[in-house]
């Protein structure tokens, strides 16, 4: 899989009702390419305004399919299509506990808050000081308060709340965190892109009272995981992805 594209940064000039419409049209490309299935994410991804979680150089291009750069080392926001492709499979709905490594934006986190709604809960973490200050004033400005949101290494998870339904892992690692593993719950799922053979497969993981099953969706590209359970492409610069 090759890198991204990245378009130049330029001042926002588009106007709410604009990116309203791009985002309508957005969300019907993406049922149409059979990404977008539930009705719970495709009522998210309509209800969420992507462009109020990107730097203002970058908002314009809020519904291209291209990750965009955010404050912090190496942070971006995932290109649009990624979230149904990881909360699909994640079978992410209403209710769940959701576990998020890899705040970035805060855009996925806001998506994940209205599918789960009420009666479920979130949690995300990030490792970047600079991102998680720009991920938590963008939730706090688009009105998502009651989000719980922790600046540490994910890769650790967050036992305090644990077990969780559901875990998303935004960055790439060599093998699944086994902290992760161990804070799903029996009949819980976790996705996340790891690196197998100088590519990056989105694996889902489901674990059960037998055993813990491992299914590759596709190949991806995303950003490394930093920290205890880093692949270590995090120190060479490698790793342009989403
Ligand atoms: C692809 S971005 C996440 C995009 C995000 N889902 C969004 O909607 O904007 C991956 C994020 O993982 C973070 N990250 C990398 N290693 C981490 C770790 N060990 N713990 C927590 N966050 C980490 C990066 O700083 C980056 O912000």
């Amino acid at each position: 899989m090759t890198g991204w594209i990245i378009p130049p940064p330029k001042k926002s000039t588009k106007t709410r009702q604009q990116f309203a419409i791009e985002r309508g049209e957005k969300v019907r490309q993406l049922i149409k390419k059979g990404y977008l299935k539930s009705e719970r994410i495709k009522e998210a991804m309509l209800k969420v305004p992507r462009e109020d979680f990107i730097p203002d150089s970058y908002r314009d291009y809020a519904y291209l399919e291209v990750p965009l750069p955010l404050p912090g080392k190496k942070a971006t926001i995932s290109c649009p299509h990624s979230y149904p492709l990881f909360y699909e499979p994640l079978g992410l709905g209403q209710g769940h506990r959701f576990l998020e490594i890899g705040l970035g934006s805060g855009y996925g986190t806001a998506l994940a808050r209205e599918i789960v709604g009420l009666d479920g809960l979130v949690i995300s973490m990030e490792i970047d000081p600079l991102t998680f200050e720009f991920a938590r004033r963008n939730l706090i400005n688009a009105g998502y308060t009651d989000i719980i949101l922790i600046r540490g290494d994910g890769g650790l998870g967050y036992p305090r709340s644990a077990p969780y339904d559901r875990i998303c892992l935004t960055a790439a690692c060599a093998e699944i965190p086994p902290p992760l593993i161990g804070q799903l719950r029996t009949g819980g799922r976790l996705i996340g892109p790891v690196i197998e053979g100088g590519i990056q497969n989105l694996v889902l993981l489901k674990k059960t009272e037998e055993e813990v099953s491992h299914e590759i969706i596709c190949e991806v590209l995303y950003v490394p995981l930093r920290e205890n359970y880093g692949s270590g492409a995090e120190e060479d610069g490698g790793g342009a992805g989403t």
